[in-house]
């Protein structure tokens, strides 16, 4: 069984949920790298602009930019998902790195009466960020099993780490993730997949432009995604971070103890 794990993934970068935000950042400097790129999404417009901005902004070094092969796709439908993991595949080549970003949040205020609460949103939320990425997972693993190598990165949040006001649908769906990721490490290795966790602070993107509170060390998309890159290709890690300041903030709120963490986080949020 190997017990040390491949870090920069050989091949294809296969990227959900690229067509805005933190996705389409790293697709963007994927291709400024030299290494090609299938990016999937709903909506295929922001793909095209990734295509068309990595090449307006050219190389990041030697290698010259990449094509970003754009691949229209809800991860919510599995059928669907299994089907493009095999066209891209069959079209592009193998899936050297699987990068399962595609994700959303909505907040679930409840107010005094009671009102708010609804099972709908959580879901939504379970849908497109578990089920999108066990599907994704699904259809991956006996792939990169039987070529015994292969990169499996499961974008989750700090928002996962501990209960956050207004956060109990898209907290509850980050935290599955971080469990998700630290089990399959452990199982996939014998498989020689190796799986990586991406824990983000705050990005300046679609989803926290929507935020009418003030957010620490919020970060700009192209800033998070250098960290992402980077940080995937370090070896021998499991979970990629940023901004460290703040992440590590949050992570050393797990150590404190209900009494004291729960009037921190009032007080600090209200
Ligand atoms: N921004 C932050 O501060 C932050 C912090 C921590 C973690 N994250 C995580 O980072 C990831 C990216 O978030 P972001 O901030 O970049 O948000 P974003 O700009 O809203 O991007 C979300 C991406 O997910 C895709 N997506 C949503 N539902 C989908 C579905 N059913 N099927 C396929 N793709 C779908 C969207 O594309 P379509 O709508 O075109 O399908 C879009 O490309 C998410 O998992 C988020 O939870 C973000």
């Amino acid at each position: 069984m190997p017990t040390e794990h491949p870090t920069r993934a050989a091949g294809l970068t296969w990227i959900t949920g690229a067509s805005s935000g933190l996705g389409q950042a790293a697709a963007i400097r994927y291709a400024r790298l030299g290494r090609m790129v299938a990016a999937s999404a709903r909506s295929v417009g922001g793909i095209d602009d990734a295509a068309r901005l990595a090449a307006e902004r050219g190389a990041l070094g030697e290698a010259a930019v990449a094509p970003i092969r754009a691949v229209g796709l809800d991860v919510t439908d599995r059928a669907a998902v299994g089907a493009a993991v095999a066209r891209i595949e069959d079209e592009c080549g193998p899936i050297g790195m699987a990068l399962l970003n595609a994700g959303t949040h909505e907040p679930v205020s409840v107010d005094e009466a009671g009102h708010g609460f609804d099972a709908a949103t959580f879901r939504r939320l379970i849908d497109i960020n578990v089920m999108g990425v066990v599907h994704a997972v699904e259809a991956l693993v006996p792939r990169m099993a039987a070529r015994r190598g292969g990169t499996i990165a499961i974008v989750s949040s700090v928002a996962g780490y501990r209960g956050l006001p207004t956060a109990s649908a898209y907290g509850l769906t980050k935290a599955g993730l971080i469990n998700m990721a630290e089990a399959l490490r452990i199982d996939l290795a014998r498989c020689g997949i190796d799986v990586r966790l991406v824990c983000p602070g705050f990005v300046r993107t679609p989803l926290t432009d929507r935020n009418n509170f003030r957010m620490p060390f919020l970060m700009d998309a192209d800033e998070a995604a250098k960290r992402l890159v980077d940080g995937l290709d370090r070896p021998g890690g499991f979970e990629v971070t940023f901004p460290r300041r703040f992440t590590w903030q949050i992570k050393l709120l797990r150590l404190l103890p209900y009494a004291l963490y729960f009037p921190l986080v009032r007080r600090s949020t209200t």
